[in-house]
């Protein structure tokens, strides 16, 4: 599930408005959240030679929501654009072309896009050239209802018609572009393309310009586990998996473009199975013996589908694959979970929690959780607190249950009212930060491996992540991106952790 996406790390998004999990969520705790910017995702120009023929190339902005994999759709949209001559550009003025990169996985993601077109309105008034598109869930949710209420929006596609983007983006200018004149679309030449390709076979080469040391590679799209709460099977269609074989080429690409890291994109990555038969065990074998990777991680599990052979695969591939699991659990409690679809109960959920403990022991554990589930009882959201403390995760990401257009829950009568949530979410974060913090302070004094992603200033501050996924802070050395290096951790909270270089005796 995806869960996604909240889930970006290597793309460190100052300027999103919601910090993210790998679903996209909110952290417990603000030391522990991890942004994602359109600004990490991007260089601001590729090769100097094209410098002289920058100015005649037109911008593109594309404001991102959501998770890691709206976060590497963005990358991929930029990727596309600049195909077609569109230069990324840092804010909507400079801007010929903006993009709303929408996600529509709770609250009301409709009227933040609307908001957002609204105030561009300006922006169409100086510039009538300027053409606004929506794409992503939302996007694919509300189709041309989007271009009916609001008449900014130029064009609308969904989570499928990403690398129909240019094309889209080309039809548009040639209509409002009349030799020297520009006129506005009229609506019915504005286009929607939310088609789902239900039948084409998954195939996406990984598309970034400037990968880094990390990067997201997607293996799996869509979902088919249709829980009631959640939107994403009808926002990102059937699942699929891209053939193991092209996951390896492409990942062994991107290494020798240096990058040393990925982190495997998927709603539900441990569903994975290539057309060869190949599971998603066998993907993560195969990746860590078989490419110059030096890290492998992954989101989002499904607790149904992770099971011993992944675990042990994950134990003996441990020099490569991360020891860091994340696997939303939702609730607590065997008949919220029932009503939700999950397909588990709370014992079979702590079972595989056991299993997983016995076969990687240093496994560091993060969750999702979604409080307030329709007829949620005080007693059952009791069970969900009692959970978190149980397993001991170190990072939560919590939610209010938000009703979901097309979903069943959003129909389900004895819904909880908003102040019960905002209750329940509230002490949840207050009884997991009481848990997380002193178990996190082990790590204060240990030497953690960190692979350097950033330089945080000039004066030798850096920063990058440990296996366990944590985002190390930390003082000393001289060119260090890139670079795997020791860590003594003097400061520890549950996401963050702040430390010095630890040098050689
Ligand atoms: N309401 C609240 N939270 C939700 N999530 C998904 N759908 C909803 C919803 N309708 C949460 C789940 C999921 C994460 C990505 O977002 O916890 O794992
Ligand atoms: Fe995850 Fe369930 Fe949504 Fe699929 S339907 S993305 S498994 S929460």
């Amino acid at each position: 599930m995806s869960e996604w996406l909240n889930v970006s790390e290597v793309i460190l998004q100052e300027k999103s408005p919601d910090l993210l999990s790998p679903e996209g969520a909110q952290t417990s705790n603000p030391e522990g959240a991890r942004s994602s910017s359109p600004e990490g995702a991007r260089s601001s120009n590729p090769e100097g030679a094209r410098d002289s023929a920058l100015e005649e190339m037109p911008g593109v902005y594309i404001s991102t929501y959501g998770c890691q994999m709206n976060v590497n759709d963005t990358e991929r949209m930029y990727s596309l654009l600049e195909m077609v001559n569109y230069t990324p550009v840092d804010s909507p003025e400079k801007a010929q072309l903006i993009i709303v990169n929408s996600c529509s996985i709770r609250e009301k993601p409709v009227h933040k896009v609307y908001s957002e077109v609204g105030h561009y309105k300006k922006l169409k008034e100086l510039n009538p050239k300027l053409l606004i598109g929506i794409g992503g869930c939302v996007g694919q949710q509300e189709k041309d209802k989007l271009i009916q209420n609001q008449p900014l929006i130029d064009f609308v596609f969904g989570t499928d018609a990403i690398d129909e983007l240019p094309a889209l983006v080309g039809r548009a200018l040639e209509k409002t572009t009349n030799k020297k004149h520009y006129r506005e679309l009229k609506r019915e030449e504005k286009e929607v393309l939310t088609g789902f390709q239900h039948r084409a076979p998954y195939h996406v080469e990984t598309l970034v310009r400037n990968p880094g040391v990390a990067t997201f590679v997607n293996i799996t799209k869509g979902c088919d586990n249709f829980c009631t709460f959640c939107v994403v099977p009808f926002t990102r269609g059937r699942e699929k998996s891209r053939p193991l074989e092209h996951v390896l080429r492409d990942v062994q690409a991107l290494t020798q473009r240096g990058v040393k890291e990925v982190t495997l994109l998927g709603q539900n990555v441990n569903s994975y199975e290539s057309l060869c038969g190949a599971d998603f065990a066998d993907l993560l074998a195969r990746l860590a013996s078989e490419t110059d990777l030096q890290r492998i991680r992954f989101t989002t599990s499904h607790p149904k589908d992770f099971d011993q052979k992944l675990a042990d695969v994950m134990f003996r591939h441990q020099h490569k694959v991360c020891e860091y699991i994340h696997l939303p659990f939702q609730s607590g409690n065997t008949r919220i979970l029932g009503l939700m679809n999950r397909r588990y109960s709370r014992e079979e959920y702590l079972e595989k929690i056991a299993m997983i403990k016995r076969a990687i022991p240093n496994v560091v554990l993060s969750t999702d959780i979604i409080v307030g589930f329709p007829g949620e009882t005080e007693a059952e959201f009791q069970d969900t607190i009692r959970l978190v403390l149980e397993v001991g995760f170190e990072t939560i990401y919590a939610f209010k249950y938000s009703q979901r257009p097309n979903t069943k829950a959003a129909l389900f009568e004895d819904q909880v009212p908003e102040d019960v949530k905002s209750d329940r979410l509230a002490r949840l974060f207050a009884a997991h930060d009481e848990m997380a913090f002193p178990l996190v302070k082990r790590y204060e004094g240990q030497i953690l491996q960190v692979l350097v992603e950033k330089a945080e200033d000039q004066k030798g501050k850096w920063s990058g992540r440990s296996t366990q996924n944590k985002s190390v802070y930390f003082l000393g050395g001289e060119n260090l991106v890139g670079k795997m290096v020791p860590v003594r951790i003097t400061k520890a909270f549950p996401a963050v952790l702040r430390g010095e270089l630890a040098l050689p005796n």
